[in-house]
């Protein structure tokens, strides 16, 4: 099955959103297959956002992702990659629509709450940085019958 990488960014983790954030993706009937918390560092930061290296606001990315703890996390299921990315909104809030994460919960660029993987590869690439074979747990849930045809 698809797996994605989402992670909850710093504002998201001291605006209290973390609880509310996963439960969009439960609800949602994907399965989370890893999840943690953690401090990102410079070096870090600068491999997950390697392609934007460079950028006018990278180092003001790079700041704002590591200045607290952020919930990193694998989301699996049938195209989870696109599903999460439409979940989280548009990159800019303000084009985000209600209804989305960044829609509902952020306003600016710079502070959008949330990350998803752009694509399999992205996500294959990502998941790599934050998590190890064995803190990926394959399982079966009573619920994949109702959700999965
Ligand atoms: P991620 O899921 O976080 O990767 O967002 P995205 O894929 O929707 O956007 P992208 O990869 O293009 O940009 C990565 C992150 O950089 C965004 O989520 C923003 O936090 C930040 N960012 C992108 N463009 C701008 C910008 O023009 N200004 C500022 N301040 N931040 C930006
Ligand atoms: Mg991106």
């Amino acid at each position: 099955m698809e797996r994605t990488y989402v992670m909850i960014k710093p504002d998201g983790v001291q605006r209290n959103l973390i609880g509310e954030i996963i439960t969009r993706f439960e609800r949602k009937g994907l399965k989370i297959v890893g999840l943690k918390m953690l401090q990102m560092d410079r070096a870090m930061a600068e491999k997950h956002y390697a392609e934007h290296t460079g950028k006018p606001f990278f180092e003001g990315l790079v700041s704002y992702i590591t200045s607290g703890p952020v919930v990193a996390m694998v989301l699996e299921g049938k195209d989870v990659v696109a599903t999460a990315r439409a979940m989280n909104g548009a990159t800019n809030p303000a084009n985000a629509g209600p209804g989305t994460i960044r829609g509902d919960y952020a306003i600016e660029v710079g502070r959008n709450v949330i990350h998803a993987s752009d694509s399999i590869d992205s996500a294959n690439r990502e998941i790599a940085i934050y998590f190890t074979e064995s803190e990926l747990c394959e399982y079966k849930k009573v619920l994949d019958d109702w959700i999965y045809e």
